[in-house]
């Protein structure tokens, strides 16, 4: 731990807050020769540059963080890659500290993938008094390092039944039951569409379930696309296409993600976490365009490209999910590329039947800085995924509104008045920001699991 919550030893130095806009008042109190050095160094308190300021003896005496604000999930993220080995402790000089902010900020920032190298960089360390929101805050870093984990590990490393062992773990650090549907078990149980995407795959396609929570309590339902790797089936990517899809996992990522904070903050709802689990792989028992499959809601459904793989699986898991009824579903997917036109890669899609409440999450997400972005479950496209010959086709007629289309694909398997979101995500950093380096990243955990804890209630003691 980057962070630890202890008394923070004297010798710690401390790290004081300013930002832009405070800096001229705030620096003005300070002894000359600080001011001076800060001058001369050319630091105004801007958001994600430090001073180190060093004593009589050239001993590291005292650090200023420019922040955004002292609240800011990033305020101190760009520090434990720029600080020297060492304990550090929030200043009291300057802005008031924010004990959860810092937490998170500084363990997001500390964040790197490091499986796979030789000698691991040592970080330096925030020492801070033990608090209800800090613990929450390092209960939130540590799941949003999983997810990045889960997302950056190669395909190699993480087929479907590593996957599995991932959500067998959470389970089992929390109480919870496990189950795996797996291989030719997927049409015996019937889950066909998913075992239809997964059968050329030298590993076995899965259904993953994880439950948890008392009887009584809501059920909510969370889905993850767990797409191992996507090929693009027989419809194969280029290169380009495919060089990133070890992350085509990234929704069951994210799904077990927060159903890891559901449980960790015992929330008082029953848990259901579906995790369709496949590799789109190419071999001679690959499902093909022009196919159709039954699913398990009775629908047929026409393959028009098997690079559209995501709500094939989905469609079956959300059926399933479905029939519990659930006061609410969320499913969570890397689904589309015209996602990522439409919105880039920072702003997740959010679609949902009530918009009122896609209302309210948008906003909390801004407030939060975990963004999403609303689009519309617009029916009159649904046109473009109507099929001559079966119920529906995974692939729109054109190349327009592709997200949309792929949301109208999976609310067919969604009951009407069925509370359901959405989120087609990237799932991803294309670059590096302090807190957010290129690579695997969780988008909108924070701001859904705030939602959550606003709708059911905070968590149990
Ligand atoms: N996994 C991809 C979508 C994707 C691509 C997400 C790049 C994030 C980054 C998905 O399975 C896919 O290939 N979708 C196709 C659908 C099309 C064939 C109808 C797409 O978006 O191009
Ligand atoms: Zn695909
Ligand atoms: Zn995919």
């Amino acid at each position: 731990m980057t962070v630890s919550l202890a008394k923070p030893a004297a010798s710690a130095v401390p790290v004081h807050l300013i930002d832009a806009a405070g800096f001229e008042r705030l620096s003005a109190q300070l002894p000359e020769a600080m001011r001076r050095w800060m001058q001369a160094t050319g630091f105004r308190g801007k958001a994600d540059s430090q001073a180190l300021l060093p004593d009589a003896d050239g001993r590291l005496q005292a650090v200023w963080a420019g922040v955004r604000a002292a609240d800011d999930p990033y305020a101190l993220s760009a520090l434990p890659r720029t600080l020297p080995e060492g304990r550090y402790r929030l200043g009291d000089q300057g802005l008031a500290a924010d004990a959860a902010a810092a937490a998170l900020s500084w363990q997001l920032g500390a964040y790197s993938f490091d499986r796979y190298k030789a000698t691991p960089r040592q970080m330096p360390e925030l020492m801070l008094p033990r608090s209800a929101a800090a613990e929450r805050a390092l209960t939130v870093a540590a799941a949003i390092a999983q997810v990045r984990d889960l997302v950056n590990t190669p395909s190699e490393h993480m087929g479907p039944e590593e996957l599995s062992d991932a959500v067998r773990a959470a389970a089992k650090a929390h109480g919870a039951k496990f189950r795996a549907v797996v291989g030719d078990a997927l049409l015996k149980q019937n889950f066909p569409a998913i075992h239809a995407v997964g059968r050329a795959a030298a590993r076995a396609p899965r259904l993953l379930e994880l439950t948890w929570g008392r009887p009584k309590d809501p059920l909510l339902v969370l889905v993850g696309k767990g797409v191992c790797f996507d090929s693009g089936g027989l419809d194969i990517k280029g290169a380009d296409g495919m060089r990133w899809m070890k992350k085509d996992m990234g929704g069951a990522a994210h799904a077990l993600g927060l159903a890891t904070l559901v449980m960790a903050c015992k929330l008082p709802v029953r848990l259901q976490l579906l995790i369709p689990a496949v590799e789109n792989a190419i071999a001679g028992n690959a499902f093909r365009p022009g196919d159709v499959f039954k699913t398990r809601k009775g629908l047929h459904i026409e393959i028009g490209n098997t690079d559209a793989e995501g709500r094939v699986i989905l469609c079956d898991a959300l059926a399933y999910g479905a029939e519990g009824r659930p006061e609410l579903m969320i499913d969570l997917a890397t689904l589309t590329g015209a996602a990522r036109v439409a919105l880039g890669g920072q702003l997740p899609a959010l679609f949902c039947r009530r918009i009122e409440l896609a209302r309210e999450l948008v906003d909390r997400g801004l407030t939060l800085r975990d963004p999403l972005w609303h689009l519309p479950l617009w029916r009159d496209y649904h046109a473009s995924i109507e099929s001559d010959i079966a119920d529906i086709v995974n692939s729109g007629r054109g190349p327009q509104a592709g997200a949309i289309t792929a949301a109208l694909f999976l609310e067919d398997f969604v009951p009407a008045g069925l509370d359901w979101l959405h989120l087609d995500l990237y799932a991803w950093n294309d670059s590096s920001r302090p807190g957010r380096p290129a690579g695997g990243e969780a988008q909108t955990l924070r701001t859904l699991l705030a939602y959550l804890e606003q709708r059911f209630g905070a968590g149990r003691a």
